[in-house]
């Protein structure tokens, strides 16, 4: 029978002692990073109760109370940076413009890409959006020739006829002849930004791709569920409901996208038309020096993923809330109409309806100014991320290596002191000497971000709002209709909650 003698029994009573108070030690800070801290820090700021927000009816244009309550609150007290914690990381949130310029002009991989997730990466792909360094500098090579504004207006036909489908079908197909129907637009715009990526970027219909849209849509739920539980390192490998779904849309969508591929790659020769053929032809023509100039078969899918879902989502809130916008300034919608009938025409409708053209939609200057305020006031992305890669000086505050830089858009926008005392308001005049001259910052406008990082598809999505705009504003007055309720809700893209529904008056 083992015995304990009288000089191991402290020994072993210290180590036990030890370990216990380790364990506890471990157990408390983990306990205290990752559940009190937060919770107490939304406890104090009403983060929880902000999620059941009132919903509210007429058209307040401060997003924030609902987007982003926490930084509202904490902002007024702690001035425009400050930090906070997301889990055991240390989050800075950066409300100050000079700060936002260094940290989106740098070059030097100071500020990365922070580690998406894999429920963000199995809805989005490891693509442009992000990557860092020398993958991203050569992927933006192969992509880039695909969003060049000759192609860009070689692809406007396509956006108005697409446009001219979805209007006939949701305008003229009311009841028995009547001139003014009511239509849910929010749903209508996903399917026409979802034909017009289809179509621009594949050379398929929404029917073709419509699995695709549907499996993104659930990647997309899974996504924002995740956001607001706790992340353990290796959770994503436990079998759970979700994961599992997860895993199964993932590998259902890269088939999908496989065999589109594929199709096109056995096609190879034709005159590339869409942003998939554009893509594999220039990596084609990169392909001479390999692997370091060229794109793998499995980059490519994650950067269609990419496309799919950036080229749509985005797009198709921008169209909701310009029209919410113009549904409730009559003035505007009746300045723009005629801007439309003066640069692009009447159309005459019916199949022979003339398409606006690239260079029409070019010349309108007013539409661009609302579609920018828009971008302003409703923009699809309310904060942008960083991780900061090195301990880093920002503007004179020091940030340490792994902190989370958050560039709050969506205040940013609001704020008075770069965008004058109506910040609030709509007002697209303030655009009138382009969009560098419309605050006291040039680049206050982070709609698309800044820099060499910027949205590469940003003079696709204004064409095709643009396209969509025209073709709607030319055969049809509307008015929000009185069901509408003003809910913003971030779901990765800022949309309205309850849809967005509109009085459509057909005109002569
Ligand atoms: C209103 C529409 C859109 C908005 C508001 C928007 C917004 C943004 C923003 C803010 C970024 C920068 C993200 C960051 O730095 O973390 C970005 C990047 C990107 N966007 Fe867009 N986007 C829109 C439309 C599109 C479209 C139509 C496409 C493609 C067809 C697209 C593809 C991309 C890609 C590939 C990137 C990554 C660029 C890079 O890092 O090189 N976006 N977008």
């Amino acid at each position: 029978m083992a015995t304990m003698d009288a000089s191991t029994g402290p020994a072993v009573a210290v180590a036990v002692a030890v370990v216990v108070v380790l364990v506890s030690t471990w157990l408390w800070s983990t306990v205290a990073q990752l559940v009190w801290r937060p919770g107490s820090a939304a406890r104090r700021t009403g983060c929880s109760s902000a999620a059941t927000a009132r919903r509210r009816r007429c058209c307040c244009h401060d997003i924030v109370p609902r987007v982003m309550p926490h930084y509202r609150a904490w902002m007024s007290r702690y001035g425009k940076v400050l930090v906070s914690w997301g889990g055991a990381t240390p989050a800075l949130c950066v409300g100050e413009y000079g700060m936002v310029r260094q940290i989106l002009a740098d070059r030097t991989g100071l500020y990365g890409k922070p580690d998406p997730g894999p429920a963000l990466l199995a809805l989005i792909g490891k693509g442009l959006v992000f990557i860092d360094g020398d993958d991203w500098a050569r992927h933006r090579r192969v992509v880039h020739p695909a969003f060049t504004m000759d192609k860009l207006k070689m692809m406007t036909k396509t956006m108005a006829e697409c446009a001219r489908e979805v209007i006939r079908a949701g305008g003229t197909e009311s009841p028995a002849g009547e001139r003014r129907v009511q239509v849910e637009v929010g749903q209508q715009f996903q399917e026409l930004t979802a034909d017009v990526i289809s179509h621009t970027a594949f050379g398929s219909s929404y029917q073709d791709g419509k699995e695709v849209f549907l499996a993104q849509r659930e990647l997309q739920a899974i996504a924002i569920s995740t956001f607001n539980s706790v992340r353990f390192p290796g959770f994503q490998y436990i079998p759970t409901k979700r994961n599992m779904r997860r895993r199964q849309l993932e590998k259902k969508v890269r088939g999908m996208l496989m065999a589109m591929i594929r199709e096109r790659q056995v096609a190879a020769g034709k005159e590339a038309r869409d942003l998939l053929g554009l893509m594999l032809e220039a990596n084609a023509a990169c392909g001479n020096g390999g692997a370091t100039t060229s794109m793998t078969l499995d980059e490519i899918i994650d950067e269609c993923k990419t496309f799919f879902f950036a080229g749509h989502d985005t797009t198709s809130h921008l169209l909701t809330w310009a029209m919410f916008l113009l549904g409730t300034h009559p003035e505007w919608q009746e300045r723009l109409r005629e801007e439309v009938l003066r640069e692009c025409g009447g159309g005459g409708g019916g199949d022979t309806e003339a398409l606006p053209n690239g260079d029409a939609l070019s010349k309108l200057k007013l539409m661009t100014m609302v579609l920018y305020e828009t971008l302003r006031l409703y923009g699809p992305v309310s904060q942008i991320a960083r991780k900061v890669t090195a301990d880093a000086d920002l503007g004179g505050v020091r940030v340490p290596k792994g902190t989370t830089a958050i560039i709050p858009v969506a205040i940013l926008h609001r704020d008075v002191d770069v965008w004058g005392a109506d910040a609030g308001e709509f007002n697209p005049l303030r655009f009138r000497d382009g969009v560098n001259r419309a605050a006291t910052h040039a680049g206050a406008l982070l709609t698309f971000s800044l820099g060499h990082r910027s949205c590469i598809g940003q003079d696709f999505a204004m064409m095709e709002a643009k396209a969509t705009l025209a073709m709607v504003l030319r055969r049809f007055a509307f008015e929000v209709a009185p069901e509408y309720v003003h809910a913003p809700l971030d779901f990765l893209t800022l949309q309205p909650k309850c849809g967005l529904p509109v009085v459509l008056q057909l005109l002569d």
